[in-house]
C-alpha cells in the first residue's frame, strides 16, 4: 500500500480506458497517483463493468495504489475478494449496507484503507460523526453508473461540510470526488477542499493521457 500522500491526488478511472489495451492504458497513466477501479454489478447501478479478476490483473501490472469503488449490493459479501485482488483502498456505498462502520473496521483489520461513498441524493450529515473510522470519503458528483456525465457543482457543499469536520477534529481522512471532473471543474472541487480527484473521460478521452493528467494536476494545484 502506498501511504505517502501527495496533493493533489489524481486517480484515473479505467472505466473510460480502451479495454482491448488495458495494460498499455494503465501504464499510460503512471504519472498519476492512483488507479480508480469502478466495479458495477448491474443491480446497485444499472450497468455492469468488471470485477475482482480484472482488478487483480491491473494489480499485477502496476505498483500504483488501487482505489477500488464498489458500486454493488451486499458489499460485505465481496470486499474480501477485492482485498485479495490487491485493492489498497476499498470504497463501498453507504446505501448498500446497514453497517458501514463495521465494514470499515473489517477492512482496516485486513490492512487496507476503508472508504465510503454516497449517491448525490444521500445527505452527508448522518455520516459526519463516523468519518474517523474511514481513510477516505468519496463524494459522487454524478449519479453513479456511467462515465462521461456532467459535474454537479451542488455536491461541493458535502465536500465543505466534510472538510470542516475533518479539519476541526484534525483527522487524516481524505476527501475524493468522482464524476465529471475535468480541467474546467477540478479547480472548484480543489477549492472546496478535495484531496483526490477521479477522472475518466477527461483523461482517457484525450490522445495524450500523461498530458491530460498534468493539466488536471495543474488546474487543481492552482486552488490549493
Ligand atoms: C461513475 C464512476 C466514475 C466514472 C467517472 O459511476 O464512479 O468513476 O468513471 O467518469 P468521468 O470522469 O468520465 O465522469
Ligand atoms: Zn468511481
Amino acid at each position: 500500500m502506498s501511504l505517502a500522500v501527495s496533493h493533489p491526488i489524481i486517480s484515473p478511472s479505467i472505466l473510460a480506458a480502451d479495454f482491448t489495451n488495458l495494460g498499455a492504458e494503465v501504464r499510460a497513466v503512471e504519472t498519476a497517483d492512483w488507479i480508480h477501479v469502478d466495479v458495477m454489478d448491474g443491480h446497485f447501478v444499472p450497468n455492469l463493468s468488471f470485477g475482482a479478476d480484472i482488478t487483480a490483473a491491473v494489480n499485477r501490472i502496476t505498483d500504483q495504489h488501487l482505489d477500488v469503488h464498489l458500486m454493488i449490493e451486499n458489499p460485505e459479501k465481496w470486499v474480501d475478494n477485492y482485498v485479495a485482488a490487491g485493492a489498497d483502498c476499498v470504497i463501498f456505498h453507504v446505501e448498500a449496507t446497514d453497517d458501514p462502520v463495521g465494514l470499515a473496521r473489517h477492512l482496516r483489520a485486513k490492512g487496507v484503507w476503508s472508504g465510503f461513498s454516497l449517491r448525490p441524493g444521500t445527505p452527508i450529515e448522518p455520516y459526519l460523526p463516523h468519518v474517523a473510522e474511514f481513510d477516505l470519503v468519496l463524494v459522487m458528483s454524478v449519479e453513479p453508473g456511467f462515465g462521461g456525465q456532467k459535474f454537479m457543482p451542488e455536491m461541493l457543499e458535502k465536500v465543505r461540510l466534510l472538510r470542516a469536520e475533518i479539519d476541526s477534529k484534525n483527522l487524516s481522512t481524505l476527501i475524493e470526488i468522482d464524476g465529471g471532473i475535468s480541467a474546467s471543474t477540478i479547480g472548484a472541487a480543489a477549492e472546496a477542499g478535495c484531496d483526490a480527484f477521479v477522472a475518466g473521460s477527461a483523461i482517457f478521452g484525450q490522445s495524450d493521457r500523461a498530458a491530460a493528467v498534468a493539466q488536471l494536476r495543474e488546474s487543481a494545484a492552482k486552488q490549493i
